[in-house]
């Protein structure tokens, strides 16, 4: 039972899925949240006795909420999301049902770009595995670390020119690249060359980075093929967004220089196949993960929470919710 003053009588709020451990904490000693049972046959009977309680989820891309969620949760407002990415949860059933859904825009974008543009210096120039080399003794018995490529000046295709993949762009400008990209629609204000299609995109450039939203295949096998074995893909965005059978395939298979990967189709399962190949750097979903913008971004899922039961609004919203506490 909550002791929060805007959360109303016999009222909840529900955390779905792993959080943030601070997170966690605030919401169960301020809001009096509980965690949804993970195990099935203990969230039915939850569900059962407290589903019509809860008014609030707060959750996060990780986890989400699916529709059968949504349907045993019929007083449901609003489902808050810790984190930019909610392809997970089902935005047309909250939209139909008038549950809102908001997300953390904005805080973590500088964080996120910083992530693929060290991925992708990474990889070009093997820093990783260099790293390797040097700690496993190879450096005195080896005359040379063998030659890498140069990232300044090279062509950058990205797809997706939202806040992050904005921010990437402005960060490559910097240095020397050209960049050109691909989006649902062109935007009118860019200075950057709009191209059509993924495949035309990966066909004229030496680097795809993918900064799309989740739940949308767009790099496919000819999107790879149109890459080519001197291309490199940087993916911080969504597993899903890549077909990942395939470009496993063309890594080890030579036909693409590298990759640079934040995210993967099945996290925190990574193809083990890649393992043992030096062109590919493989990072755990660390693109937001800093202290700084990691706080930013619980404190905006907690003001997107307090918002609600205040007000019935939302401060960073997906969707607007129409149902009030
Ligand atoms: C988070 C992310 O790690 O914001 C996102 O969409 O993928 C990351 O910043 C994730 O949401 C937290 O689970």
């Amino acid at each position: 039972m909550s002791t929060h003053p805007h959360v109303p009588e016999n009222r909840a709020v529900l955390q779905v899925g792993p959080l943030k451990p601070s997170l966690t904490e605030t919401l169960s000693t301020l809001y009096g949240a509980v965690t949804l049972p993970e195990d099935p046959a203990t969230r039915a009977e939850f569900l059962d006795s407290h589903g019509a309680e809860v008014v609030a989820v707060v959750t996060s891309g990780r986890t989400g909420v699916a529709e059968p969620l949504m349907s045993a949760l019929p007083n449901l407002g609003a489902i808050v999301h810790f984190g930019v990415g909610y392809d997970t949860t089902d935005v047309d059933a909250a939209a139909a049902r008038g549950v809102g859904v908001s997300n953390t825009p904005d805080v973590l974008t500088d964080c996120v770009a910083d992530t693929a543009v060290g991925l992708l210096i990474d990889v070009m120039r093997h820093f990783s595995a260099a790293d390797r080399f040097v700690r496993a003794g190879q450096w005195p018995t080896t005359s040379m670390y063998p030659l890498t490529h140069r990232v300044s000046g090279r062509r950058v295709g990205i797809i997706g020119l939202g806040r992050i993949g904005s921010a990437i762009a402005k960060r490559l400008s910097a240095f020397g690249c050209t960049i050109s990209y691909h989006n649902r629609s062109e935007k009118p204000d860019s200075p950057y060359a709009y191209v059509e299609s993924p495949v035309e995109l990966a066909r004229d450039v030496d680097v795809l980075i993918v900064a799309a939203a989740g739940g949308q295949r767009l790099v496919d096998r000819d999107v790879l093929a149109a890459l080519g074995p001197a291309g490199y893909l940087i993916n911080i965005a969504r597993g899903s967004v890549v077909d990942e059978a395939a470009l496993v395939d063309a890594l080890v298979n030579g036909r693409l220089a590298g990759a640079g990967l934040d995210v993967f189709a099945d996290e925190p399962n990574v193809p083990s196949t890649l393992f043992a190949l030096d062109n590919v750097v493989l990072l755990p979903h660390v693109g937001s993960g800093t202290v700084e913008t990691r706080a930013a971004m619980e404190q905006l899922t907690l003001t997107n929470l307090d918002e609600f039961l205040a007000s019935g609004r939302l401060v960073t919203p997906v969707v607007d919710p129409a149902v009030k506490v």
